[in-house]
């Protein structure tokens, strides 16, 4: 049996994330995690605060406060969003830890001292008024090309075109408008990304037609375009500090530019995804710490990630598009450089899940201009499972997907409400008056049951086969069509007409129902999982206790005669009208549409 190790992209600490961000990463995880847990797997999902870079500080200078201050609380904010909406996360660790900054200095030795990291001059645009370096798209002036006032230094937002910021017509400083800038030599530290190419090209192809073809067409087309090497570093303050005085020198005896490189700061780019590796390190010190037996030994974590030991795990990461190639060509070479020197290598990813957009009303969600809804505001209006199942069940897999109050409501309303909910409160309400809230005993199963039986097998082997490979539109509608069975059944059973005649009859109908039930709760758990609890609840313990047997054997046959159970208060009250005019009116609607 093989362990499952989970990363989703870590989420950028400036700014609460909005729907978009939690379908293309977090959520999914999330479901999968949820999944392999119950079908008894040793899981372990981590992620983090991604937290240096220019924009966080800024973000904290707006807020008047000084970066670390302005991460700490901010992932503090993070972190409980994402437990209110059920993400089980083992670990929600920080970029800036301790731990991130050992293994992104060791790992650049590493690569240092193989020969992978080369030194250069570059020019860089600094601020006098700002006193600091600015990056490319935090310097605006006027494009050379169309004539657009304020194009950015990297590119003109009007014509698109690729711009460098001594390009720029009137450049000034994004911060301040300042036109006091100029531009300086600044010593910066490149992973030859080249050296890997051929090795890079070899991985990916050999993972088509596995991973999602979105994934692998964005990495070829990398690496068709042709790998330059890439800047590690950043005039910068915030970040984890360049070590170099620590480096012996490379193959060709040199050593780094001590001097030339003090003060900087690696790229948070370098460095975010090692704190997939390091956010590990981070969970098992926090156990170690629990349990008061002081920091963890490196093999507790190690054997997630390293050698031998993690030879039966399969690593799992998932993303929105944008962040591919980050993780199917720079952060592997990171790895492919590192574990030049190592005997017991790091994991590369094995199965890579990327999804596409979730838009707003056929727009893009941003947190800049505000627009969409947002995790905080989210779970104002509704409790975490209808948000979590609306996305699920239209996650952006093959395609982007848009976001409308229209169709939200009236899916969850009949998904939800009308279908699982109502089922199981039809049952559980029958057993209550009918059989003093006790699972019946007697009687025999018949055709109807038996056919019941059968197709609920069928489904419950289709839907988790969609879990196993990570579809969730199929695996959504493969549980919205095991809810199904359940009312069809109950109609069908009718055990409130069987009740007047025969009472094992509706006794059988009862405990096959309830049973259903049962089996709901613990399939449904990864998609809506408060429900899951809450039905669970009334059924007494949670029930089944592992994912149930595919195997034919009694699969609606678990539930023990003579129970106590009691029906859950409400699982999902319908979204109102009244309420969805009210949340366009909040948040916008269909009018949206024709400005994206
Ligand atoms: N913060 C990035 C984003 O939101 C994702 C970083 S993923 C990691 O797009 F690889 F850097 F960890
Ligand atoms: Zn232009």
């Amino acid at each position: 049996m093989s362990r499952i190790l989970i990363t989703s992209a870590l989420p950028y600490i400036n700014g609460i994330k909005h729907l978009g961000t939690l379908a293309g990463s977090m959520l999914p995880a999330d479901v999968y995690a949820r999944f392999q847990r119950a079908r008894g797997r040793e899981t372990l999902y981590i992620c983090a605060t991604d937290e240096h870079g220019t924009p966080t500080e800024l973000a904290a200078a707006a807020a008047g406060t000084d970066p670390a201050s302005f991460c700490a609380e901010q992932h503090e904010v993070q972190h409980r969003l994402g437990r209110q909406f059920g993400l089980s996360w083992d670990h929600f660790g920080r970029s800036s830890s301790p731990q991130n900054h050992r293994l992104t200095q060791r790992f650049a030795q590493q690569l240092w001292e193989a020969g992978f990291i080369e030194e250069r001059v570059t020019q860089q645009v600094y601020s006098n008024a700002d006193k600091r370096f600015l990056p490319d798209r935090y310097v605006i002036g006027t494009c050379p090309h169309c004539g657009y006032e304020s194009a950015r230094g990297d590119q003109c937002e009007n014509c698109t075109r690729v711009l460098d910021p001594a390009d720029l017509i009137h450049p000034r400083s994004a911060v301040s408008g300042s036109t006091d800038i100029e531009i300086r030599d600044s010593k910066h530290l490149f992973l030859r990304q080249s050296v890997f190419s051929d090795k890079l090209r070899g991985w990916i192809e050999s993972k088509r037609g596995t991973w999602p073809l979105l994934v692998t067409s964005i990495a070829l087309k990398w690496l068709d375009e042709g790998l330059q090497d890439r800047g590690i570093t950043r005039d910068l303050a915030w970040g984890v500090p360049v070590n170099a005085f620590e480096w012996g020198p490379n193959p060709e005896g040199q050593t780094p530019d001590i001097e030339g490189l003090a003060g900087k700061v690696f790229y948070v780019w370098y460095d975010a995804p090692i704190e997939y590796i390091a956010a590990t390190a981070e969970w098992a010190d926090a156990k170690a710490q629990e349990a008061g037996t002081g920091p963890a030994a490196d093999a507790t974590w190690e054997r997630w990630w390293k050698g031998p030991e993690a030879a039966d795990v399969k690593y799992v990461q998932f993303m929105g598009k944008d962040n591919v190639p980050f993780h199917t060509v720079g952060f592997p070479c990171t790895l492919m450089g590192v574990n030049s020197r190592e005997t017991a290598p790091w994991k590369l990813v094995d199965e890579l899940k990327g999804f596409n957009w979730l838009d707003y009303y056929g727009g893009k969600f941003s947190t800049s201009q505000q627009r969409g809804v947002f995790m905080d505001h989210a779970l104002e209006l509704l409790p975490p499972d209808y948000w979590r199942w609306w996305i699920m069940a239209n996650a952006p897999e093959t395609s982007d997907a848009t976001f409308g109050w229209e169709q939200f409501q009236s899916q969850v309303n009949a998904d939800l409400a009308d279908v699982l909910g109502n089922f199981v409160n039809r049952i559980c309400k029958f057993t209550e008056t009918r059989f003093e809230g006790i699972v019946p005993e007697g009687g025999a199963p018949g055709a109807l049951d038996e056919k019941l039986e059968a197709d609920v097998l069928a489904k419950l082997r289709e839907y988790t086969e969609f879990m196993e490979d990570r579809e969730y539109r199929k695996s959504a509608a493969a549980l919205r069509q095991l809810w199904v069975l359940g009312n069809q059944y109950l109609t069908e059973a009718a055990p409130w007409t069987a009740i007047k005649t025969d009472r094992d009859r509706a006794a059988v109908a009862v405990r096959y129902g309830l049973n259903l039930a049962a089996l709901f709760a613990k399939v449904s758990e990864p998609f809506i999982p408060f429900a899951a609890e809450k039905i669970s609840e009334g059924l007494g313990e949670p029930y089944p206790a592992v994912w149930p047997s595919l195997d034919g054997q009694g699969v609606l046959s678990a539930l023990p005669p003579g129970r106590a159970i009691r029906a859950p208060e409400v699982l999902f009250k319908k979204v109102e009208n009244e309420q969805v005019a009210e949340w366009r009116e909040r948040f916008g609607g269909p009018e949206l549409e024709t400005q994206a």
